[in-house]
């Protein structure tokens, strides 16, 4: 039957169900464990207060709180030390916050190599920031796998490359990407590595010591967490070549009116009152998810993902985008378009998405004006894919 022992966990799913919804766009947002909603309330009724500012009580304990989320977001990366992990609002700000505070180390004709699978959230500000500093953004191309061509890497990536730039996990195509072969050829440049983890960061867990990238990012709404906040990790050495870019509050160490220095990360780059209860909230999903059996979550979210494959293969028309390998699949059906097709599955209570995924570069390379996704949780289970797919097929049944 392939069931989720997870699933009343997670409270909204048996409300969404009683609603006639069956959830399939947890890469969008994920719905919340019950252990993440305990902590909101506990938070929030036993008393909130500002972080390192107050020495009263409840500012005591709310800094102790914010900051043991600090070192439950460490552990879970195994960073080398919670002084390595910024608070952000989620993966897209710590991104933009990377092309600011590195733009001084590029120089105009200086590269910034990015992937053809990237979300905008990580090729917008690179974008931008060669834009800046008139240096050159080049694009590694995928394979027909989905998957960034190894030896066009080895060629593009080079003496002028200051900044790699690659998502470690798709969030169309659903397929790792090699980054073991692939940061060491932008280190042997000298270049430094940023690693969008915002879909990585879900399945399964990721070493930082042994990933070795500079940068890795993540939004805690993807991870079960609340939305509003989001972690940079950066390796001790490679925060301090950041620059600060937000000014205010906590971030400072003295100002006067013409003058100011601010602190190292962590603390100078949150700057302003931060997402504290959110930030205290993705502490205690960690902790919840810490508690489950990891094998059995990825034995669970592969069977769920082969089930969806082999469902898909057999349907007339349809078309995968990639080889997708984990978490999720997005598809065209051949002479069906996407919006009708999420048009009418919505209609039936499936919680899908169309368009483009926050892709457009990826969708032109691969010829098509948008796709389905469906993409799934530690909490799907086999009926919640029986009712997708039945509602494919009436559907396509109207429009084929
Ligand atoms: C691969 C990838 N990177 C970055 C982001 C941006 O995350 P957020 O909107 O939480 O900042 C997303 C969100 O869909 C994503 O899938």
């Amino acid at each position: 039957m392939l069931m989720s022992p997870w699933r009343s966990d997670f409270p909204a799913l048996a409300i969404l169900e009683a609603q006639g919804q069956t959830y399939l766009d947890s890469a969008a947002t994920a719905q919340k464990p019950q252990a993440l909603i305990d902590a909101l309330t506990g938070y929030y009724t036993c008393g909130t207060a500002n972080v390192h500012r107050a020495q009263h009580q409840p500012a005591e304990r709310a800094t102790r709180a914010f900051e043991d989320a600090r070192i439950k977001v460490a552990q879970w990366l195994n960073a080398a030390c919670p002084t390595e992990i910024v608070f952000t609002r989620g993966a897209t700000e710590a991104l933009n916050l990377l092309a600011y505070g590195l733009e001084p180390l590029i120089e105009a004709d200086d590269e910034i190599v990015v992937s053809a699978l990237e979300h905008h959230a990580n090729l917008l500000p690179w974008q931008q920031l060669a834009k800046r500093r008139n240096a050159k953004l080049l694009v590694l191309p995928l394979n027909d796998r989905g998957v960034i061509d190894m030896e066009a890497a080895a060629s593009l990536i080079g003496p002028r490359t200051r900044l790699l730039a690659v998502s470690q996990l798709s969030n169309v195509l659903g397929v790792w990407q090699p980054l073991a072969e692939l940061l060491p050829l932008a280190k042997a440049q000298g270049a430094l590595t940023v690693v969008d983890g915002a879909q990585g960061v879900v399945h399964g867990r990721h070493d930082m010591q042994s990933l070795a990238c500079d940068f890795y990012v993540l939004s805690s709404h993807k991870l079960y967490g609340p939305e509003g906040v989001g972690a940079l990790y950066g390796r001790g050495e490679s925060l301090l070549k950041l620059r600060h870019w937000q000014f205010g509050g906590e971030m400072v160490r003295v100002a006067d009116f013409h003058h100011a220095e601010f602190h190292a990360a962590p603390l100078g780059f949150e700057a302003g009152t931060p997402p504290i209860g959110a930030v205290i909230g993705l502490g205690a999903t960690l902790d919840y998810l810490s508690r489950l059996d990891a094998a059995a979550v990825s034995g669970h979210e592969e069977a769920l993902h082969m089930r969806l494959l082999a469902g898909l293969a057999v349907r007339k028309g349809v078309r995968l985008l990639g080889e997708p390998r984990l978490a999720l699949a997005s598809f065209t059906v051949d002479g069906v378009h996407h919006g009708d097709l999420a048009h009418l599955l919505t209609e039936q209570g499936i919680a899908i998405r169309s368009g483009t995924h926050c892709a457009q570069p990826l969708m032109s390379a691969l010829k098509v004006d948008g796709a389905i996704r469906v993409s799934l949780g530690l909490y799907n289970d086999g009926t919640d894919l029986e009712r997708f797919f039945s509602a494919l097929d009436q559907a396509l049944e109207l429009l084929q």
